[in-house]
C-alpha cells in the first residue's frame, strides 16, 4: 500500500512521469487535472464551476476540489495505493489529505518534487499536445507522436490544451507556485520529500523518479 505524491510546477512533467511510475509500481494514477477536465467536458456543476478558474490559470478553490479528490482516493481501485498527480496543491489540501489517510491507517509515503525553472515550463507548454480520448501527453519537439496529430496509444486526435496559451501559462506559474512551495515545505518538514531535476531528458527524470519511489520508507 503505497501513496506517492508527485509535485511540480505546471508543465514540470508530472503527467509524463505518472503513468510510467504507475506501471512500475502497479498502482493507479489519480490526476486532479484529468478529474476536473472530465467534469468540464461533461458539463457537470463541478465542471462549470472549475472551468472559470482553470481558464484564468487559477487554482480551483480548496472547498471545491478537496471533497471530490478525496472521494476518488476512496474508490476500490486505490485501496492498493495510488500516485497523486496535481493534488495536493495548497497547504490546506495537504493537511486534508494527511487527515483523510490517517483516519484509515494510511499516510503519504513519498513526495517527489520535479523541479523545473519557469522559463523551461513556458517553452515546453507551447509544444505540448494531449490526446482527446485519454489525455496522453506529447511534445512536438521533445516527445513527438509517431504520426503527427495522432495518439500512438489510442489513435485519437492530438490537441493543445485550452490553458496552454502563453499568457495563461504565465498566470498559472505566478499564481500557483507560492501555494505549491508551501506544499513542498510541508513534505520537506515531514522528511519524505525527494527532489528530482526536471531539466533532464524524460528518461533521466524517470530514472530519478523511480529511484525515489523505490527508496520510499514504505518500500525500502
Ligand atoms: P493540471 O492538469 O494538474 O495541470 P498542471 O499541474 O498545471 O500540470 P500540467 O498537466 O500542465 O503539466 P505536467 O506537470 O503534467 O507536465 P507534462 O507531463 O504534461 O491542472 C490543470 C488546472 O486544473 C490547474 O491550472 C488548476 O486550475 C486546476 N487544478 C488541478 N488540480 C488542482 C488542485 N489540486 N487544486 C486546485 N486546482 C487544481 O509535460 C509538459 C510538456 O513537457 C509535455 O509536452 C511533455 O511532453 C513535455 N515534457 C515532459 N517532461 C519532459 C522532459 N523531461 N524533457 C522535455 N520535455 C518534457
Amino acid at each position: 500500500m503505497t501513496v506517492i505524491v508527485l509535485l511540480g510546477a505546471p508543465g514540470a512533467g508530472k503527467g509524463t512521469q505518472a503513468p510510467i511510475l504507475a506501471e512500475h509500481l502497479g498502482i493507479p494514477v489519480l490526476a486532479s487535472g484529468d478529474l476536473l477536465r472530465a467534469a468540464v467536458a461533461a458539463r457537470t456543476a463541478l465542471g462549470r464551476d472549475a472551468e472559470r478558474y482553470m481558464n484564468r490559470g487559477q487554482l480551483v478553490p480548496d472547498a471545491t476540489i478537496v471533497g471530490v479528490f478525496l472521494d476518488r482516493l476512496d474508490q476500490p481501485d486505490a485501496r492498493v495505493g495510488a500516485i497523486l498527480d496535481g493534488f495536493p496543491r495548497t497547504r490546506v489540501q495537504a493537511e486534508a489529505l494527511d487527515e483523510a489517510l490517517v483516519g484509515e491507517g494510511r499516510r503519504v509515503d513519498q513526495a517527489i518534487y520535479i523541479d523545473l525553472p519557469p522559463e523551461d515550463v513556458v517553452a515546453r507548454m507551447a509544444n505540448r499536445r494531449i490526446c482527446t480520448a485519454n489525455g496522453h501527453v506529447y511534445n512536438i519537439v521533445s516527445n513527438p507522436p509517431k504520426v503527427a496529430g495522432v495518439c500512438d496509444l489510442d489513435g485519437s486526435e492530438l490537441v493543445q490544451r485550452a490553458d496552454d496559451r502563453e499568457e495563461t501559462v504565465r498566470a498559472r506559474i505566478a499564481q500557483q507556485m507560492p501555494p505549491l512551495d508551501e506544499v513542498v515545505d510541508h513534505y520537506r518538514r515531514g522528511g519524505i520529500l525527494a527532489n528530482v531535476d526536471g531539466r533532464q531528458p524524460i528518461d533521466g527524470v524517470t530514472r530519478d523518479v523511480i529511484g525515489a519511489a523505490d527508496g520510499s520508507p514504505e518500500r525500502a
